[in-house]
């Protein structure tokens, strides 16, 4: 069976394509290999990828629709992971336009694919950003999400919204997946546990925000595959509840967290990265940043009732899987 991955030289996107070619499904990936940060890291992802003959790539921009259209054109999809996005908090306050680009109109772009050649289950990243403001914890897909707090939050909440018009509208199953703090070998360097490990080793200062005092939902890559394939097989069904919660609806559309639900203190995780690394790390406390949050927390209550899976990597060992593949990488 055929499985498009969008975002297929990013991060998340390369593993769920190794794992997904590894069950034997052929997988079209669709990535631009844009310059968000070192594309080197991108394309030798993309080297292993295309080591294997079920892979075909394609250099293609969400936004260029004509050229996405001819991938569907050329291959029958039934079934598509968008993965691709202008990802990051800090970068959308200076760059808006990039997250406009990628994360709306790109998407609008694949739910149109998706309606035009009758794809059977689209699935798609969200954040646990759109829990933006919230305070109440463990975020939960019961919870409100209408307080973004970057315009990262509200474009990956927009994307839940459109993808709900057209479960609504043209009865495509849709199920949005809202993950936590990713991380893991093969990783975004514009990601404090990557960035901290790169600062540590070469012995420069890291800047801790909001004085230390934040905690995240740190989620090992494997757990958030893992998740992603389970649900492969669970295309939402209407909800025929008079009053479906916010996370369900009487379309085929469901919102899922994936994370590992057990946050981490920040410094508790620089700690862990010191002995892992065997080196005290150079620390600088600053302010709160504009557009983060405090904390994290997944509720993945759903995730456990409908796809049989909870996440259980613990950070002493992601984190050590992440440190001896960026000590390789980095040789
Ligand atoms: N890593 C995390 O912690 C995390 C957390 C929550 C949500 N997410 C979401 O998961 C998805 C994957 O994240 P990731 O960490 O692998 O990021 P990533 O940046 O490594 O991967 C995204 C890939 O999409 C590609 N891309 C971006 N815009 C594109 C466009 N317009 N057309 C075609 N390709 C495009 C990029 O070149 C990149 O390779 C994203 O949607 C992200 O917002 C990630």
């Amino acid at each position: 069976m055929n499985i498009l991955v969008t975002g297929a030289a990013g991060f998340i996107g390369f593993h769920l394509s190794k794992r997904l070619l590894a069950h034997n499904y052929s997988v079209i990936g669709v990535d631009n290999l844009n310059g968000y940060y070192d594309v080197r890291l991108k394309k030798e992802r993309l080297k292993i990828l295309e080591s294997n003959e079920k892979f075909q790539f394609y250099k293609v921009d969400l936004v260029n629709q004509e050229a996405l259209n001819q991938i569907f054109k050329n291959h029958s999809i039934p079934i598509v992971i968008n993965l691709a996005a202008q990802a990051g908090v800090r970068y959308s306050l200076t760059h808006p336009q990039s997250y406009v680009h990628s994360n709306l109109v790109g998407f609008v772009n694949i739910l149109e694919a998706c309606r035009h050649y009758q794809v059977e289950h689209l699935l798609y990243a969200s954040s646990s950003s759109v829990y933006g403001a919230n305070t109440k914890i463990p975020f939960s897909t019961q919870d409100s999400v209408d307080h973004p707090v970057s315009i990262y939050a509200a474009t990956k909440k927009a994307n839940e919204l459109m993808g709900h018009t057209y479960s609504h509208l043209f009865n495509i199953p849709t199920t949005g997946l809202r993950f936590f703090t990713v991380y893991g070998p093969w990783g975004r360097p514009d990601m404090a546990y990557y960035s901290f490990t790169k600062d540590i080793i070469e012995g420069k200062t890291i800047k801790v925000y909001n004085n230390g005092d934040m905690s995240r939902d740190f989620t090992f890559i494997d757990d958030i595959v893992e998740g992603i394939v389970k649900l492969l097989d669970h295309p939402p069904k209407p909800d025929t509840k008079r009053n479906p919660c916010p996370s369900s609806s009487h379309a085929p559309y469901k919102i899922y967290n994936i994370g590992n639900n057990s946050p981490v203190r920040l410094m508790d995780f620089i700690n862990i990265l010191e002995n892992l690394i065997g080196k005290k790390a150079k620390l600088e406390f600053a302010p709160m940043q504009p557009g983060d949050v405090k904390e994290t927390y997944a509720d993945i209550t759903d995730l456990q009732n409908d796809a049989g899976f909870t996440p259980e990597t613990s950070l002493e060992i992601g984190l050590g899987h992440f440190v001896e593949w960026y000590k390789n990488f980095h040789d």
